[in-house]
């Protein structure tokens, strides 16, 4: 797939459901007793792998319409063992969960997944899950495919997580629901709470105490039916998604564009902090809560002036996939942007730190690249392009880079595009409905 020098981008688009939120309405609705009602839900890969496994452990659940799904739990404790192997594909976000979920049953499950998923590492949700009972069989280095067996009794532990990570929060917090007592995870930095959120909705008491030392502890309350809630779940638009149009707006000098109803939870929007404080034309218009998530119409003029800035390494967790694509914006910017604090991307969908890296300097782009470091040399207007890049079957670095093209001299194509259908189907159709020139 190959991306051209856009016309400035114009109009409207309507950005796809967050993909996080997604997966948790569909394994809670799964889960709870009752029918639980969801619309906005995002239709990419990643959450149907979800939908097929939490169907495959027993959970009924239905598409009615575009977005608009309906799930009739198994009840808590009532998962049943699959009978073939959980096939994840790229979702680390449906994996991770997931074996937390079946750790706090007494079944046996097997989870596979692509070349990327393969590779990432699962001993961050195995340790804690081993501490409540749980036992395992991984290929070496804790990686799929991988098998869980749920004890009997689930024991509730206390676990300071050794990395800033939603994913392994929320392992531990969903194999806590099925343990007596209570489960408590303290994290030294705050990560998306879209578990804790979306418990407390379904019924289950998630309390959250501030300590002394700047952490937070979280205790889920073991031993409790969730309860589907009669209200639909409404799932507010991706803002992870919506930062590669958002992006391409910004280096297209020229552009204007309104994306309506993105979530806008504090502790995802970092990318948008980061922008703003680069001098970008972000507004935050018609704020407003839905279905208790806050959301906002961004709207975004491309004015052809940011400038280089160091990141807080503090705000890192609430932007960590955002990372690819602000260094798209920092190599057009005047000046140089610093951003600390990136191993975990090292373990994401790709090494996105190296592909990141190597895509900008194909592109012509002067940067250094450390351990968990990335500074770019911004030239105060887009670099050359004229690269092939290599997406390794990461989503966000194959939309990134098609970002870049809208405002490179030379266009730069990607060497494979189906990754896009994760988590943004009609990336394509939507860039290119703005003004974007990508075939
Ligand atoms: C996610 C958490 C993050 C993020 C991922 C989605 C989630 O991963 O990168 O895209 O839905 O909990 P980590 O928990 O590994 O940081």
């Amino acid at each position: 797939m190959k991306s051209s020098k856009s016309h400035p981008l114009k109009g409207t688009a309507n950005i796809p459901g967050d993909k996080s939120i997604s997966h948790r309405a569909l394994m809670f609705g799964g889960l709870a007793v009752g029918r639980a009602e969801i619309t906005g839900l995002l239709e990419g890969e990643d959450v149907l792998n979800t939908a097929a496994a939490m169907r495959a452990m027993g959970a009924e659940i239905n598409r009615l319409g575009d977005g608009h799904w309906e799930c009739h739990g198994v009840g808590l404790g009532g998962l049943k063992e699959p009978e073939t192997a959980l096939e994840m594909g790229n979702s680390g976000t449906s994996t991770r969960l997931l074996i937390g979920l079946v750790a706090g049953h007494a079944i046996t499950a097997t989870f596979t997944g692509d070349a990327s998923l393969s590779k990432r590492p699962m001993g961050r949700v195995i340790k804690p899950l081993e501490m409540m009972g749980a036992t395992f069989k991984a290929r070496d280095g804790g990686k799929l495919p991988l098998t869980v067996t749920g004890p009997k009794d689930v024991l509730n532990i206390e676990y300071r997580l050794p990395v800033a990570s939603a994913q392994v929060k929320s392992a531990v917090m969903l194999a806590g629901l099925n343990a007596r007592g209570r489960t408590t995870v303290i994290e030294d930095k705050p990560t998306r709470d879209y578990t804790e959120n979306m418990l407390r909705h379904f019924g289950i008491d998630v309390a959250v105490e501030d300590l002394n030392d700047g952490a937070q502890a979280i205790h889920v309350k073991g031993h409790t039916d969730l309860i589907a809630p009669k209200e639909k779940i409404i799932v507010p638009a991706d803002p992870s998604s919506a930062a590669f149009p958002v992006v391409a707006a910004v280096i297209n000098e020229g552009s204007e564009i309104i994306l309506p109803g993105i979530g806008m939870n504090p502790r995802r929007t970092g990318l948008y902090e980061t922008l703003t404080d680069m001098g970008a034309d972000i507004r935050f218009e018609n704020k407003r809560i839905e279905a208790g998530e806050p959301i906002a119409d961004l709207h975004v003029k491309g004015t052809g002036a940011l400038k280089g800035i160091d990141v807080p390494e503090s705000r890192v967790p609430s932007m960590i996939d955002e990372f690819p694509v602000l260094a798209v914006a920092a190599a057009c910017a005047n000046g140089t942007t610093r951003m600390t604090g990136l191993a975990e991307l090292r373990v994401k969908e790709s090494d996105r730190l190296l592909m990141t890296a190597k895509g900008l300097e194909a592109c012509g782009v002067k940067l250094e690249m450390g351990e968990d470091s990335l500074t770019i040399h911004g030239n105060s207007k887009p670099p050359q392009g004229g690269a092939k890049i290599e997406t390794a079957l990461d989503h966000r670095i194959a939309m990134s880079f098609l970002v870049l093209g809208t405002a490179t001299e030379e266009p730069i194509s990607i060497d494979d595009a189906t990754p896009i259908q994760t988590s943004f189907p009609d990336f394509v159709q939507l860039m290119n409905d703005l003004g974007a020139q990508i075939s």
